[in-house]
């Protein structure tokens, strides 16, 4: 077998050709279902009758769903504001092989190879076996390339000569771009093939004052022949490359380069950067080969939309993660390739922890647009940067013209912001992160909260009035009890921050910022020991989706396991199932850590089965290739089952255990303070080996019994359900905050 396939779209396949439930999987005794037994693999005898159900390649820079005649490309967006939505490039590489396009006796098979970052199609026809392979190179990142073999069965025979073998393919880019307008393309010969270019420019600004000038875009690519042509034996690979950059240079230096390399090595090169970045980091499942595939096709999905850390030409800026990848995002159904909070409270938690290295560039994306969040704020009335809730090119709010109310009210994707930054602070100590911009996003955050709380007088508590909580059902309410924990936290952050970075930014009221969390108010309801959803909300009523259950995790807000227990069960009952994905996911995640691993399994059943793929259960799908919903699935793995809990002072493993079928579930490479870790838990035991320990911090492990200082190369297993502590050294001379909020200032503090 040639090459490797992208894992979670032809399960997406399958759901579509099917119109039923990822359960659909197990039948495996149609045409349509995956009959590959790799893990990293997915294989089908046909592609899904819905376009939207094909999988995808990219490499952070350039993507496109396979056989769409669109390519997009990492922060060229078309489009006034909340019109403003990935432009479209026409697929040059969008090559068909026609055995593949009609009615014909060749079955085609289709793989899509995680492991190796490409599709391949392969048609086993009467006198030859063609084999396409088509992958974003991974080194030669402003490529897509797209190669075809064509081996021969018949053997070297002196006695008979053979007719040619032709095979007829069609290159399908689809019309002209709404997006871009481009020049006429031009010919010429390089190293005597013949090459077009293109170059052309978005046509609309998604903000004048943000962006003056509109985008440029050049591609390049191999003009493509009607058929290839293969004497009668032996094998021959044919390469079509197509590139795109902002800058013409670039873009042809890179279809010079691919041109230049040998087929082989050209596909080793790319390879070899998919072997990189496995190899730092998994989540690896045994004994469930649907989970298996499931997790390896998440993975897949969201690096093919992170930037290369090693490429042949420096990269662009990073624009980030939207809610289905770098290979959507054209349309509103796609979310326009938009970032939300979706990116830094779903898709990020997972990342941080494997891949920190992303985790920073996710963050880097918000710190380049935050003077636009400044500006934002200001305009509103308030201080500090307040977020957009979409976010394009420029940083400017870009939310769809259906929806102004989000943009309005769900203030709080700027507190998950600094819960993203206060969790990258607690798993890497990043000082250079901080000295460049971190103190500074981290206080301007705690300011637009503290402009946003106002002080009640009758109450004793600060109320943060206007606003929207994740549950969008609710519109303009007083104290969401997410929001006023992200705001809390945030304020508390900048009080942390203010102490970590005095030497070097000046902070100017951190105990301002503390007093005001403290007596943020958090709705409470003492006899029902539970948290209404907000100031005044109705029990009984309706919600769209987890909203207070994320107090207990991600957040991991501390409140008792009554309170815990009453706010999953009471709110499991009022979710409409209509909802998104993510919601039982982190229900998993709640019975999972008070014990309750019944009703664990049942959530976490919840979460993947009806649509780990897409938005929405069927028949309405929602966006498709959700990688909101990814994150919130690999969150129950890992922070779920796995245990695992970042707080500014420690890593916790709490009660882990396997996911259900399964024999084994391993973390390999979770980074901590500097260290390399894996947690590996199967039948037997779990246990916790450091492969690398940093200097610097030195780490501590309470593994139930005993501290144990981690060296590398050492074992620790755990016995029971811990939880199990693993600590350094305090950072500088600064206390973690106290995050806790809903305490009155009219009382006096402590009581
Ligand atoms: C699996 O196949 C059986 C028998 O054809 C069918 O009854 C069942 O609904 C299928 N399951 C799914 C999830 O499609
Ligand atoms: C290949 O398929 C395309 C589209 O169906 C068609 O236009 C073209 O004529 C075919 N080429 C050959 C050689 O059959
Ligand atoms: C394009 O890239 C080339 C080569 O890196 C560089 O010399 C040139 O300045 C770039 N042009 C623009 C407009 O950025
Ligand atoms: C202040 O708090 C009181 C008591 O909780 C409440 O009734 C009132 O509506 C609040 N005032 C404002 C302006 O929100
Ligand atoms: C939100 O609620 C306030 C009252 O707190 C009201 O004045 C305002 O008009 C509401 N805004 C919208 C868009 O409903
Ligand atoms: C939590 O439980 C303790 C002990 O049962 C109780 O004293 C305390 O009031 C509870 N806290 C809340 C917020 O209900
Ligand atoms: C969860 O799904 C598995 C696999 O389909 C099934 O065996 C198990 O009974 C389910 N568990 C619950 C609690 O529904
Ligand atoms: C971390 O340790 C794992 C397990 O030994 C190893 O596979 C991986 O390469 C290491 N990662 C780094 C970045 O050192
Ligand atoms: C382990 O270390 C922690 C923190 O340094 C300390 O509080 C605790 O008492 C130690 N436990 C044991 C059993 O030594």
């Amino acid at each position: 077998m040639l090459g490797v396939l992208a894992a979670a779209a032809l399960v997406v396949v399958l759901l579509a050709t099917k119109g039923a439930s990822l359960a659909v999987v197990e039948n495996l005794s149609t045409e349509t279902d995956d009959v590959s037994k790799d893990p990293h693999v997915f294989s089908t005898y046909s592609l899904p009758s819905d376009d939207r159900f094909m999988p995808s390649i990219g490499n952070g820079h350039v993507a496109t769903n396979m056989f769409s005649d669109t390519v997009y490309m990492n922060g060229l967006y078309n489009g006034f504001k909340g019109e403003s939505h990935r432009a479209r490039i026409p697929s040059w590489a969008n090559i068909r092989l026609n055995s593949t396009l009609t009615q014909n006796p060749y079955s085609p098979m289709y793989n899509l190879d995680t492991k190796h970052g490409v599709f391949t199609v392969t048609v086993d026809r009467e006198r030859s076996v063609v084999t396409q392979r088509i992958y974003a190179h991974r080194f030669y990142t402003r490529a897509i390339v797209n190669q075809i073999q064509v081996a021969s069965k018949h053997r070297p025979d002196p006695n008979f000569l053979h007719p040619e073998i032709w095979i007829a393919i069609k290159l399908m880019p689809g019309p002209t771009s709404v997006d871009i307008a481009f020049e006429d393309p031009i010919p010429e010969i390089i190293d005597g093939r013949t090459v077009w270019s293109v170059c052309g420019q978005t046509k609309v600004s998604e903000d004048q004052t943000y962006q003056p000038l509109p985008l440029d875009v050049c591609a390049y690519w191999t003009s493509v022949p009607d058929h290839l042509v293969v004497p009668q034996h032996g094998t021959r690979v044919f390469t079509f490359a197509m590139t795109v950059d902002k800058n013409k240079t670039i873009a042809r230096h890179e279809l010079i380069k691919v041109l230049q390399t040998d087929g082989e090595e050209l596909f080793e090169k790319h390879v070899e950067q998919w072997q990189r970045l496995y190899q730092q980091a998994g989540v690896h499942i045994e004994g469930n080969l649907k989970l298996a595939k499931i997790v390896n096709g998440i993975w897949y999905y969201y690096l093919s939309s992170l930037p290369a850390e090693v490429s042949h030409q420096p990269l662009d800026r990073f624009f980030g993660l939207s809610p289905t990848g770098l290979a959507r995002g054209g349309t509103f159904d796609d979310y326009e390739g938009h970032n939300f909070w979706d990116t830094e409270t779903w898709m990020y938690p997972s990342i941080l922890l494997l891949y920190p290295q992303y985790a920073h560039a996710l963050l880097q994306y918000r710190l380049e647009t935050a003077y636009v969040a400044a500006h934002l704020a200001r305009s509103t009335g308030h201080k500090g940067y307040r977020f957009p809730w979409e976010s394009a090119y420029t940083g400017t709010e870009v939310t769809q013209p259906c929806c102004p109310e989000v943009a309005e009210f769900e203030q709080h994707v700027s507190g998950c912001i600094s819960f993203a930054a206060r969790q990258y602070l607690a798993t890497t100590r990043d000082e250079d992160w901080l000295k460049q911009g971190g103190c500074s996003l981290v206080t301007n955050i705690a300011d637009f909260w503290a402009s946003r709380a106002v002080i009640n007088y009758t109450s004793g508590f600060y109320d943060i009035e206007n606003v929207m909580g994740p549950d969008e059902d609710h519109s303009n309410v007083t104290n969401s009890a997410f929001t006023n924990v992200v705001a809390g936290y945030s304020m508390y952050l900048a009080q942390y921050v203010a102490c970590l970075c005095k030497d070097y930014y000046m902070s100017r009221e951190p105990e301002h910022y503390a007093d005001i969390a403290w007596s943020l108010a958090l709705p409470y309801d003492a006899d029902l020991d539970y948290h209404p959803q907000y100031t005044g909300y109705a029990r009984g009523e309706g919600i769209k989706q987890a909203d207070v259950v994320l107090l207990g995790f991600p957040l991991q807000y501390p409140m008792n396991e009554s309170t815990r227990m009453n706010d999953l069960s009471y709110y499991e009952s009022v979710t409409r199932s209509s909802g998104p994905a993510m919601t039982w996911s982190m229900h998993a995640v709640g019975h999972l850590r008070l014990g309750d691993r019944q009703h664990a399994e049942k959530m976490f059943n919840k979460s993947y089965k009806a649509y780990v793929w897409t938005e929405l259960r069927r028949p309405d799908v929602g966006a498709v290739n959700f990688h909101t919903g990814m994150g919130g699935f690999l969150q129950a793995l890992m922070f779920g089952y796995a245990g695992v809990s970042v707080y500014l002072d420690r890593l916790e493993i709490n009660r882990p255990q396997l996911p259900p079928q399964t024999t084994r579930l391993k973390i390999r490479g979770m980074k901590y303070l500097g260290a390399n870790l894996t947690l590996d838990i199967d039948e037997n035991d779990i246990s916790l080996t450091a492969t690398s320990i940093d200097d610097n911090w030195p780490l501590l492990i309470n593994n139930g019994k005993y501290n144990v200082t981690l060296v590398p190369g050492l074992t620790v297993t755990l016995s029971g359900d811990g939880p199990f502590t693993i600590r350094s050294k305090q950072w500088k001379d600064c206390k973690v905050p106290a995050d806790v909020i809903g305490q009155s200032y009219l009382r006096p503090i402590g009581t």
